[in-house]
């Protein structure tokens, strides 16, 4: 089997497990930590009137088999109601040192509630209290509304001297359960772009598609992968 981050090119014959090779260039970039944030990819949604917006999140888990990827979020947030109404999503990795670039769409749910609570505990505590503190993407007066928002609710969650939060002792600080309007969303690909970067622009370039069925709430029928070659 070709190893994915060893390979300068596609290979002559393209391989039938694309999502495999996104993970192990993800993989990669993170195991080498090669920008602060490797596993950042932008997320475009479509609001209303088909106006496409774009954003970074992180990439959570990526699951190449049966291929669907995670990011965690505020779902009352501008790109979780975009997905209400349009479930279509596109997500975009580029890793700039490696010269190489994903490319994926498909469809948006939201990841089991059970696997959102496993990922919220095992957040850092500021992180926590931040989910519970912030209306992601609702207008807001000023920092210091912010602020004092943020504050406010840590005390309702009964943390004490919520300005500094990271000076309480940690046996002081309450558990903080996950709030109903945060966690994940899956999106499970049915197309997916690979693409390594060619001296005088002469890029290599593949697209692959493949079925996708829901057939439960987060769950989908997926078909074998079919890939083309395109010019760059
Ligand atoms: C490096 C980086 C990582 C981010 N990670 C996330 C994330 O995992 N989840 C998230 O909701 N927002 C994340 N954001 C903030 C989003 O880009 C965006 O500002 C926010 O989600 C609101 O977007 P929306 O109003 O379109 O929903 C990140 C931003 C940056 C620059």
């Amino acid at each position: 089997m070709i190893d994915p981050c060893s390979a300068t090119r596609l290979p002559a014959e393209l391989p039938s497990d694309p999502m495999r090779w996104a993970k192990a260039w993800l993989d990669e970039a993170v195991s080498k930590q090669v920008q602060r944030n490797p596993n950042s990819m932008t997320a475009i949604t479509v609001g209303d009137g088909g106006q496409p917006a774009g954003r970074v999140v992180l990439c959570k888990d990526f699951v190449a088999d049966p291929g669907y990827l995670v990011f965690y979020t505020n779902y009352k947030s501008d790109k979780v109601q975009h997905l209400e109404n349009n479930q279509n999503i596109a997500l975009l990795f580029h890793w700039d040192v490696f010269g190489r670039q994903v490319r994926m769409e498909g469809e948006a749910v939201h990841s089991p509630a059970e696997e959102s609570d496993a990922y919220f505990a095992s957040r850092d505590w500021g992180s926590q209290i931040g989910a519970w503190g912030s209306d992601q993407s609702a207008p807001l007066e000023s920092r210091a509304a912010l602020i004092s928002q943020v504050g406010k609710r840590a005390m309702k969650l009964g943390v004490q001297a919520a300005k500094n939060l990271t000076s309480i002792a940690v046996e002081d600080r309450p558990v903080i359960a996950r709030p109903p309007h945060w966690g994940g969303i899956r999106v499970w690909p049915r197309r997916i772009e690979l693409w390594i970067e060619g001296g005088d622009r002469i890029h290599d370039r593949a697209r692959w598609e493949r079925s996708l069925s829901r057939r439960e709430h987060d769950l989908f029928d997926v078909g074998g992968w079919s890939g083309t070659r395109l010019q760059p």
